[in-house]
Order: structure tokens, then C-alpha cells, then sequence
């Protein structure tokens, strides 16, 4: 899009956001953004700031001192550091130790808190999907499993069931997420004993990533109506995408957590 197809008109009260990465070359939210504050007529801006790791604590420190700055995405390899810059965290940023939207309060402390998990749940149910009374099995316990994992144990599901290469991490992950949540949340051996008692299956674990990867979890014995779903965005069709359609089951593919994403980060930041 060149400018004249989209003139970027911005008065001197303009607001900025930003998306802080580095490189910053790949990042889609200051497209994404700026095109939507256009649409809604505000006097708006969102843009790329490319900023290393070692200047991340300089960097926050002119942000707070901007006036007109109000907040921004994060992604790698920020997301770590800058949950531990954050005067305050939301519950999922505190479970998962890293953010992926900051902004700050008219008194200049930093929040934070990570969508990954409620944008993930916001896509099964933009694109259709019930999640009342269903089993779900998540592979996986890492950081985008505590993420995914605290957001489905929110819902009504019937329960939710965590197996893992590591064990321990699993069994740490059902213990927290029962804690918080109160739902029924069962580490179980990795693969589970009886696949057919799943009406959905999560994805969490990184892989499917790189080719040749092996599979997150077979799919002998699973249910004919189970959603397999990846939170792999690329390749945007997976390995075991490709392996359970080949089985006639509905998949779920991981760039819907992020779109569904765009909504809830722009409540926080306050950008529309
Ligand atoms: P992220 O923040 O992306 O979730 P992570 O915290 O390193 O990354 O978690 C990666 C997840 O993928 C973990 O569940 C990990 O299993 P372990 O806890 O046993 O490490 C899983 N994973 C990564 N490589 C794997 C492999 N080769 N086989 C099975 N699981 C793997």
C-alpha cells in the first residue's frame, strides 16, 4: 500500500502505540492497527520501534516520559524481559512471566499482561466452536501452555487434561491451573491411555515448527467429531494438521490466536 492510497493524517494531539521487537521487520500489528485507526477516524498511529535488548530499560524509560505514548504490542525477544519491567502484571502475565501488550496509567506505571491465552479461546469461539462440556487434552506445559491453559480452564469445559514430554511440568500446570481456576484439570501420561474420550486437542508444545519434526501426539483412537487444534502459526497448516484432516477431522489453525488477539490488545492499550 503506498501512501497516497492511505494518507496517514495526524494532527500534533495524535496518541502513538507501538509494537516493540527486535528485528522489527516481520511485525504485523503496526499495519494492522494504524489500517483500523484510519477506519475508525482516530487521531491515532501505531509504529515499529526496533530496540535491542540491552536498551529495553532506556527504551521503557522515554516511553513512560512521552506524554502521547500509550502503550504497545511486544513480541520477541521482549516478551521476558519486559514482563519483569512491569510495575503491575495481569493474572495471565503472571503466570507465564511474559507480556505481549504494555501501557501506561496516568501515573506512568507499567502494565502488562499476555493474550495469548484468551485470543486463543476468543478464535475457537469466533470461528464456531462450543466449548461447553468438552474433554480437552493440551499437549504441551511450557509458556504458551500456561497461557492457552489458564484461558480454557475458565470455561465450562467438562475438563482438561495435560500430558508432556516432561511430566513434572505437566503435573505443576494441572496443580495451578485447578488451584486458580477450580476446574478439573488432570496431568495425565504422555500419550494418554484412552485418546477417544477428547472432544478437542490442543497443541502447545513448539512441535511442527521445523520440518521433520515428530508429531505433538498420534491420532490413533481418536473421536470422529475431535477439533485438533495448533497454535503453530507457521506453516500456517502443520504436519499433524495435515496428518489428522488426512483422517477427515476438523482442525483449528494457530493464526486465529492471533487474530482474535488484535480486539483484547486494543481494550488494554486503550486504542480503540
Ligand atoms: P513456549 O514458550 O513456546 O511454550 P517452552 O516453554 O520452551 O516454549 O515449551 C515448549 C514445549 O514444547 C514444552 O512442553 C516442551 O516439552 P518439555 O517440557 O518436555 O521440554 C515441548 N517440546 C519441545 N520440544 C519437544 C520435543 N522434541 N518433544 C516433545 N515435546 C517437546
Amino acid at each position: 500500500m503506498t501512501g497516497s492510497e492511505n494518507p496517514l493524517q495526524l494532527s500534533g494531539a495524535a496518541r502513538i502505540y507501538g509494537t516493540l521487537a527486535h528485528p522489527a521487520d516481520h511485525v504485523r500489528a503496526p499495519t494492522l492497527f494504524t489500517a483500523k485507526f484510519a477506519e475508525l477516524g482516530l487521531d491515532k498511529v501505531m509504529i515499529p520501534i526496533d530496540v535491542r535488548a540491552e536498551d529495553l530499560t532506556s527504551m521503557i524509560e522515554v516511553l513512560r516520559r512521552q506524554i502521547n505514548f500509550e502503550g504497545a504490542a511486544v513480541t520477541i525477544p521482549h516478551k521476558i524481559e519486559l514482563a519483569k519491567l512491569c510495575d503491575e502484571l495481569g493474572e495471565t502475565g503472571q503466570l507465564t512471566g511474559a507480556v505481549n501488550a504494555i501501557a501506561f496509567d496516568t501515573e506512568g506505571r507499567l502494565l502488562g499482561d499476555n493474550f495469548d491465552g484468551k485470543g486463543f479461546v476468543a478464535g475457537l469461539y469466533g470461528e464456531g466452536f462450543s466449548l461447553q462440556d468438552k474433554k480437552i487434552l493440551m499437549v504441551g506445559a511450557g509458556g504458551a501452555a500456561r497461557a492457552v491453559g489458564l484461558a480454557l480452564a475458565k470455561e465450562p469445559l467438562a475438563g482438561l487434561d495435560i500430558c508432556n514430554r516432561s511430566p513434572d511440568k505437566a503435573e505443576w500446570l494441572a496443580g495451578r491451573l485447578g488451584e486458580v481456576t477450580g476446574q478439573t484439570v488432570a496431568a495425565v501420561p504422555n500419550p494418554p491411555a484412552d485418546m477417544g474420550q477428547y472432544d478437542m486437542i490442543v497443541n502447545t508444545t513448539s512441535l511442527g515448527l521445523h520440518d521433520g519434526d515428530a508429531l505433538p501426539i498420534g491420532l490413533d483412537g481418536v473421536q470422529a467429531d475431535c477439533v485438533i487444534c495448533d497454535i503453530i502459526m507457521i506453516p500456517e497448516r502443520t504436519a499433524w494438521m495435515q496428518a489428522a484432516e488426512a483422517r477427515g477431522l476438523t482442525v483449528h489453525a494457530g493464526r486465529h490466536m492471533l487474530d482474535y488477539q488484535m480486539d483484547l490488545i486494543a481494550a488494554f492499550i486503550g486504542a480503540w
